[in-house]
């Protein structure tokens, strides 16, 4: 019943965006006028429920809900619940999500109380002018009382920064003192050319390579083989005792190891977030009441998966390798 791709790797992570809007405008991630799917095209939250339950049944242990920002999806929290079924069954391992914090000081509690027991929170400055900048529309106090509300109710939380060159480069050593002093992981990320945005793509790539090299000048780092089943790969800081995990698209490929597919508010399958290729499977979801249609369509997606993504910042043409933004997927 297991779901394994033409290369051998066995799928068990989904992430699925429940929305592809947000209540912020990242610079790397959107433009500022981004227009948003008509609402009448989402999936309903009893749709979402039946293909995320399907994918469970063929082998999915681990799920992610994105946007978007997923928590500004309307009654959200009824999808979490529903989904928590399955942790209680034993089916699924982790349920989890992805946010930009916005909203968590409203929901931390009833996120827990559903079974979540870790988020990643994606947070690229300290510096509340300089937040308010790279997010447009965001507020720094918001996200941060989000943050002390998921920690009071108990969850684990990753914080996820985007590394910037001439942004926030100088500022993530302190970021991660900051994360780890408040007893949380963290991970850099290298920006990844998807969709067109206002901002120079070529101007704000750093190489995590640089970037370590830089960190390793204040802190020890080692190697350690701490996974989540995601793409980071994790060191220890001797100076913090905390974790900090490097996420490479594109500079150190990890597709050899992928165990995930992206599911978004639509029902399409992006089999590789960095490939335009997708499956359509609201179409096999509503064609009929039962799921072999779904099951099969889900197979021949999988039986599609490519090798990698090939991601390349082009400094000549500054064009994005996929159009789509990270927002559809959800990263
Ligand atoms: P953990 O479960 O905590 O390991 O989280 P995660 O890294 O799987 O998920 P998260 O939503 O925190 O993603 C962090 C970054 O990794 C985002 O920028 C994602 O776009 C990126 N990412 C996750 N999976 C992939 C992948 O398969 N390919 C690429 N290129 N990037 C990925
Ligand atoms: N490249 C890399 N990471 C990105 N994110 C959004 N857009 C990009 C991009 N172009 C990150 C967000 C969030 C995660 C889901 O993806 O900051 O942490
Ligand atoms: Fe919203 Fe996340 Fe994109 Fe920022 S990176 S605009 S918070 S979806």
């Amino acid at each position: 019943m297991d779901m394994i791709d033409p290369f051998g790797r066995a799928i068990t992570y989904l992430r699925v965006s429940v929305t592809d809007r947000c209540d912020f405008r990242c610079v790397y991630c959107m433009a500022e006028d981004m227009a948003f799917l008509p609402r009448k095209d989402l999936l309903s939250l009893e749709e979402l429920d039946r293909l995320c339950t399907v994918f469970i049944e063929k082998g999915v242990r681990k799920l992610r809900l994105t946007g978007g920002e997923p928590l500004v999806r309307k009654n959200i929290m009824h999808l979490v619940r529903e989904l928590s079924r399955h942790l209680r069954s034993g089916a699924l391992e982790e349920l989890t999500l992805t946010t930009n914090g916005s909203q968590l000081w409203r929901f931390a509690g009833e996120l827990a109380d559903a079974g979540v027991r870790r988020i990643n929170v994606s947070l690229d400055t300290l510096d509340p002018e300089k937040f308010h900048a790279i997010t447009r529309w965001g507020h720094l106090d918001k996200v941060m009382a989000g943050i002390d509300a998921a920690q009071q109710a108990g969850l684990g939380i990753k914080i996820n920064a985007v590394a910037l060159r001439g942004f926030n480069d100088m500022e993530l050593p302190d970021i991660l003192r900051w994360a780890h002093g408040r007893g949380m992981d963290m991970t850099v990320i290298e920006t990844m050319p998807m969709g067109e945005i206002d901002a120079d793509r070529t101007d704000q790539y750093l190489p995590l390579s640089v970037l370590r090299a830089q960190l390793e000048r204040r802190f020890t780092l080692t190697d350690i083989p701490f996974r989540t089943g995601g793409p980071a790969r994790y060191v220890e800081v001797a100076e913090t005792g905390g974790r900090l995990g490097f996420i490479t698209p594109m500079t150190h490929n990890f597709c050899e190891s992928c165990n995930r597919v992206r599911l978004t508010c639509t029902g399409t399958l992006y089999m590789c977030l960095g490939q335009e290729d997708a499956a359509d499977l609201r179409a096999p979801l509503r064609a009929s009441e039962g799921n072999e249609l779904l099951s099969a369509a889900i197979d021949e997606a999988i039986g599609r998966k490519p090798k990698g993504h090939d991601f390349i910042i082009d400094r000549r043409t500054n064009r994005p390798s996929v159009s789509r933004h990270m927002s559809v997927t959800g990263g």
